[in-house]
């Protein structure tokens, strides 16, 4: 306990003030200051998705700076988020910290622009919580039907009866296509779950 609230300490005054100054140039929001390290849904993402060698082509929706995207050693790697803010704060750690080929970036609504190419991975983590689960499941299933590679995988995340977030998500029945699912990560006392949809 004490190790941990130490640890906490130590991030705050070191990863996260140096994360402070890139976010006041660029004018983005704030929670995209805590460390990598200290969310464990985007550690357990990373984690689960190096160990899929085979995958080439990575998109993450809803990018934020690119913690998780950058991290993925992946051939092509494509970084897309609503705000362009952000987009910019993630280049400006890219020069830093990317690894694999640079990262082709987009401005993108996800409930409203169209997708197009087709990916092994496609990441939708840590912002559905403000989707309507209606438009949560017809996109998903979209992205699932028409921009996912064979075998590849959309990772997402759903929340129950959580009242810190407006929606909650079921996995159950979230996909109408053939798929199987894998829980790759669980935080908040298991309110969070993170999921890995594979397509078969
Ligand atoms: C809490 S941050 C999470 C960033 C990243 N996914 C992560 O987990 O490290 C949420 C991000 O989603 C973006 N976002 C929110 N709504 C979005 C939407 N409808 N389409 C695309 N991006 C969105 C925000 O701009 C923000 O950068």
């Amino acid at each position: 306990m004490l190790k941990t609230l130490i640890i906490k300490i130590i991030l705050k005054l070191t990863i996260y003030q140096f994360n402070r100054i890139p976010q006041l140039i660029f004018k983005y929001d704030s929670w995209n200051c805590v460390p990598f390290i200290q969310r464990k849904y985007a550690v357990d993402i990373v984690r689960y998705l190096k160990q899929n060698k085979d995958m080439e082509s990575v998109i993450d929706i809803g990018c934020g700076t690119g913690d998780i995207i950058r991290r993925l050693p992946f051939k092509k790697k494509y970084g897309y988020d609503k705000h362009i803010n952000v987009i910019r704060g993630l280049h400006f750690f890219s020069f830093f910290l990317n690894k694999g080929p640079p990262i082709i970036t987009n401005q993108f609504n996800f409930s409203v622009d169209k997708l197009t190419g087709k990916y092994d991975a496609i990441i939708i983590i840590d912002f559905t919580q403000n989707i309507e689960p209606t438009i949560l499941k017809e996109t998903i299933n979209y992205y699932f039907k028409n921009n996912l590679r064979k075998n590849g995988v959309i990772i997402t995340d759903t929340f129950y009866n959580d009242p810190d977030r407006k929606y909650s998500h079921d996995i159950i029945n979230l996909i109408k296509y053939k798929h199987t699912i894998d829980e790759i990560s669980n935080t908040d006392n298991g309110r969070v779950k993170v999921y890995s949809i594979k397509k078969i």
